[in-house]
């Protein structure tokens, strides 16, 4: 379809395919955008091994859109679309790395891809600390919930094989579920305060809660800056040299909820650049889609 052009469409395989809202083609399409380019930046290294991709919470190679018979391909194919030497991806079920691999393979782009069946937390920091030091790593961190901790964002950056130029490349998905814990004026469960200092590696988000409690800040500004804290963590605890971020609402012609913001991190002087581009395409390209907001396809 003409207004998915920058996407890969599928059909429905039967195998395992997750169901998102809308709101997830952007950020597939912020992948596939930035990777076009990571991968014209990287030519030269091809001479010497290429780049890899870390999906690190990876699915099943296919996404249905809420509401619609309408199939997409994910992360990890799009990765493998887009000139990786290879793809690591790491998934909890292994019925998703079971479909993953048999679409990849179907497509006849499966040879680059590694596969892991586990928990990202422990595995992303083992695969990044395979990796040659000179070869250039993008890693996606697409988990649907708080299930990304602080100390794995940390080690995938900061873990290598005998030192590294630059730290591998971040995109991470902060998601509206750890949002909605804080913005809203309800106290958190006390089951969830640890797994939120686990979440950021940093108890100064119970400083904006009080805020937020307190009425001093807005639910707006309770938002702003818990990505901030976020954002700061990037820069400040890790190191990285450029951080930015966009937020994707829901429904993005009528500026619906807030569905997630895409954090990235890289210490690369060109990226801030070109994720930006990124970002901007994908928000043309989502405007210009007519089918915005989704329609059911027998209405
Ligand atoms: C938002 S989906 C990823 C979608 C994918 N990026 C795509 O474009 O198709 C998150 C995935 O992470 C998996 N998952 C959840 N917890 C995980 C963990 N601790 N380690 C690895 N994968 C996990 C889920 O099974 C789910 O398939």
């Amino acid at each position: 379809m003409d207004e998915f052009s920058h996407l890969y469409e599928a059909s429905d395989d039967s195998l395992p395919t997750a169901v998102y809202g809308q709101h997830t083609l952007q950020k597939i399409a912020t992948v596939r955008y930035y990777l076009e380019a990571f991968d014209k930046a990287c030519t030269r290294t091809k001479l010497y091994g290429g780049w890899t991709f870390v999906d690190t919470f990876a699915g099943s190679g296919l996404v249905r859109v809420r509401d619609t018979e309408r199939f997409f391909e994910g992360s990890a194919l799009i990765g493998l679309r887009s000139g990786a030497s290879i793809v690591h991806a790491i998934e909890l079920q292994e019925s998703n790395v079971a479909a993953l691999q048999q679409r990849a393979n179907d497509r006849g782009i499966g040879a680059a891809l590694r596969t892991r069946v586990g928990n990202a937390n422990s595995i992303a920091p083992e695969i990044i600390a395979q990796i040659p030091p000179l070869t250039p790593v993008f890693v996606l961190q697409d988990p649907e919930g708080m299930e990304l901790k602080w100390e794995t964002v940390k080690a995938v950056a900061t873990g290598s094989r005998g030192g590294r130029r630059r730290k591998p490349e971040q995109l991470i998905n902060f998601n509206d579920g750890v949002l909605r814990l804080l913005w809203t004026d309800q106290p958190i469960p006390p089951g969830l305060e640890g797994a939120l200092d686990t979440y950021f590696g940093n108890p100064a988000w119970r400083e904006i809660v009080k805020k937020r409690a307190s009425g001093r800040f807005e639910p707006w500004e309770t938002i702003r800056a818990v990505v901030d804290l976020y954002k700061q963590q990037l820069r400040n605890d890790i190191g990285y040299a450029y951080v930015l971020d966009r937020e994707i609402r829901r429904d993005h012609v009528t500026r619906g909820p807030l569905a997630y913001h895409l954090v990235f991190a890289s210490d690369h002087d060109a990226a801030p650049g070109i994720m930006q581009d990124a970002f901007n395409k994908v928000h043309v390209g989502q405007s210009q889609f007519p089918g915005m907001p989704f329609q059911k396809r027998d209405e």
